[in-house]
């Protein structure tokens, strides 16, 4: 067997783009990155202030930890942007951002959502829906509707304006942004 590796921007100079046009605004930049593996999406901005978090140690130079569970313990009013380029569904985290009683209004907020047939929903979202029974006995009924889920979720929480491209390629891949109300 060679060695497989995952890479995690396939796609980094998109992304890169997404991320200038969505801060072009911004006087300064003030990041949050909360899936921050090898901070390279941000390697080239000028920032005042990055910090980046991350499950595994040997990536990056972060507070490693899971980014959804630290989430509640950061000072969130010290970011003007928050990256989640996650490789699922940051369901859980962009709740917990939206209703952060810290995060300041116009905030913008990055993600990546990653859905295909076989991807699991998070827990959080079948619980949002009130789907868990029966999702578990028929997964690939509700695995191709996680973006909806994802901007359904974000509208009901006051969203008013989400911006993203979409990758089709394989697994359904939205990248985007919008901006705390
Ligand atoms: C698509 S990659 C992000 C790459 C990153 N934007 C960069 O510039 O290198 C997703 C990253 O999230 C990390 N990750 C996955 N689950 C996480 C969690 N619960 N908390 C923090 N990091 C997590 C993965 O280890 C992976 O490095």
């Amino acid at each position: 067997m060679p060695r497989v590796t995952k890479i995690d921007n396939k796609s980094i100079a998109n992304k890169v783009f997404l991320r200038r046009k969505a801060t072009e605004h911004l006087n300064e930049l003030r990041v949050l990155d909360l899936f921050a593996g090898n901070n390279v999406l941000w390697h080239n901005f000028d920032k005042a202030r990055y910090y980046g978090v991350e499950l595994l140690p040997d990536k990056g130079k972060n507070l490693n930890a899971d980014a959804r569970q630290v989430v509640d313990s950061l000072d969130l009013s010290d970011f003007n942007v928050i990256d989640c380029d996650s490789y699922t569904i940051p369901f859980e985290i962009c709740r917990k951002i939206i209703e952060h009683p810290k995060v300041k209004s116009g905030t913008t907020v990055l993600y990546t959502v990653i859905t295909s047939i076989f991807t699991r929903l998070p827990n959080a979202c079948l619980d949002e829906l009130g789907i868990r029974d029966m999702y578990n006995i028929a997964p690939s009924m509700f695995n191709l509707n996680g973006a909806t889920y994802f901007y359904d979720m974000l509208g009901n929480l006051g969203v008013k304006e989400i911006y993203y491209y979409e990758n089709l390629a394989g697994f359904t891949k939205h990248y985007g942004y919008f901006v705390i109300p």
